[in-house]
């Protein structure tokens, strides 16, 4: 187990799914993004059910061209039965062995990652969604692809929380547009894809998802908020302030996705997070100081030019359908997941961000 990840939570996340993963055994699993922070935990995983759950091992396939996959995504790891191939999916990708499952993690997820590529944000979701979909039905696999819950944009309070049937409020010119309308454009070819060609596409809306694992220039909320108490500074909370968010811990989030790669039901969505407590950036402060036990000092200040701002102001999801379909339930709370990953961080972040 290599050190950036907690060895803990990915033993949790392997025994939570004893009882479904055995329809891996034996199966090739082409993992896109996978030296991501997700991409990560799925190679942990799979080899974590190699070694004490199927009968017969997965063979994993793992491509990333490393745009965003930093010093820690670099540390490939040594499993048997995996093998990592650097590549762009923008660009075709031959295959000729067996292959079942398809899991299209590639993405550019950080809002300040995609502030400075949005091209390649665009082209990740789209052209290289599309050559999965065209890889998947070469071969009759199933493919399960990483959308956002960005998909919904800033929602209209009525539909808060959001059910997967919420069209959004997304503008095709802001400056996140990059990333939420080419996400849209990736659910619409898995859906034509599964209309037209008959091929089992599910698509994912993860929710914020946070936990051990997310480097230290990740520069989404948490991270950054952990190295600079790892700094020993203010907390910047941009904009009001009042934006709020839910926040899924790592563990629950990886067995919902794997349920979905399992068990979702052809051509479905699937938001998944935790739905509670759904919170302000401000109270976020508040969470981490009950957690830690002390006051943290924060200022409010304006976005700075490198994060886009055009935040939606909520964003909590409905998980009513996975509950239903896929027995999905999240459990650990929110002070839990925020204890176990700043001390996570407090050990492996420098505090240089
Ligand atoms: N983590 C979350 O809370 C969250 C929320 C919503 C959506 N998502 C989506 O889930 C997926 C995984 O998220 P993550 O948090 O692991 O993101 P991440 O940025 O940590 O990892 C994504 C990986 O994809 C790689 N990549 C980007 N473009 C590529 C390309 N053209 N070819 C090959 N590899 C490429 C990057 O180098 C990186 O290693 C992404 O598609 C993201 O948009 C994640």
């Amino acid at each position: 187990m290599q050190s950036f990840l907690l060895e803990s939570d990915v033993d949790e996340i392997v025994g939570r799914l004893t009882g479904v993963a055995q329809a891996f055994s034996g199966k090739t699993v082409l993992l896109t993004g996978a030296r991501g922070f997700l991409g990560r935990y799925f190679m942990e995983i799979f080899a974590g059910l190699n070694e004490k759950v199927l009968d017969e091992p997965v063979r994993l396939v793992g491509l990333d061209n490393m745009i965003t996959a930093g010093k820690t995504g670099a540390e490939i790891p040594n499993h048997p039965n995996m093998e990592f191939v650097n590549h762009d999916v923008i660009l075709p990708f031959n295959w000729e062995g067996p292959l079942d499952f398809v899991i299209h993690a590639a993405g550019i997820a950080s809002p300040y990652y995609y502030r400075a590529y949005p091209l390649e944000t665009l082209e990740v979701a789209i052209t290289g969604t599309r050559r999965m979909l065209e890889l998947t039905d070469q071969h009759g696999a199933r493919l399960a692809f990483f959308s956002s819950s960005e998909i919904y944009g800033d929602p209209d309070p009525q539909h808060v929380p959001m059910a997967e049937s919420y069209r959004g409020n997304v503008s095709c010119q802001g400056p996140r547009a990059c990333y939420d309308e080419s996400k849209r454009v990736g659910e619409t070819l898995c859906h034509i894809f599964h209309t037209m060609r008959g091929i089992h596409t599910n698509t994912i809306r993860p929710f914020n998802v946070f936990g051990p694992g997310m480097q230290e220039t990740d520069y989404r909320v948490l991270p950054n908020f952990a190295s600079r108490l790892k700094a020993g500074q203010p907390l910047n909370v941009y904009g009001t302030g009042n934006q709020t968010r839910t926040f899924c811990y790592i563990t629950d989030a990886m067995v919902g996705f794997f349920l979905v790669v399992l068990n979702g039901v052809p051509g479905e969505a699937y938001n998944i997070g935790n739905p509670k407590p759904e919170i302000s950036m401000v109270e976020l402060v508040q969470s981490i100081e009950r957690v830690m036990g002390c006051s943290v000092i924060h200022n409010i200040i304006e976005y700075p030019d490198s994060y886009p701002s055009d935040e939606p102001n909520r964003r909590a999801p409905e998980i009513r359908k996975a509950r239903l379909q896929l027995d999905y339930e999240p459990v650990i709370e929110l002070d839990e997941g925020l204890r176990r990953f700043l001390k996570w961080t407090d050990t492996v972040y420098t505090g240089n961000q």
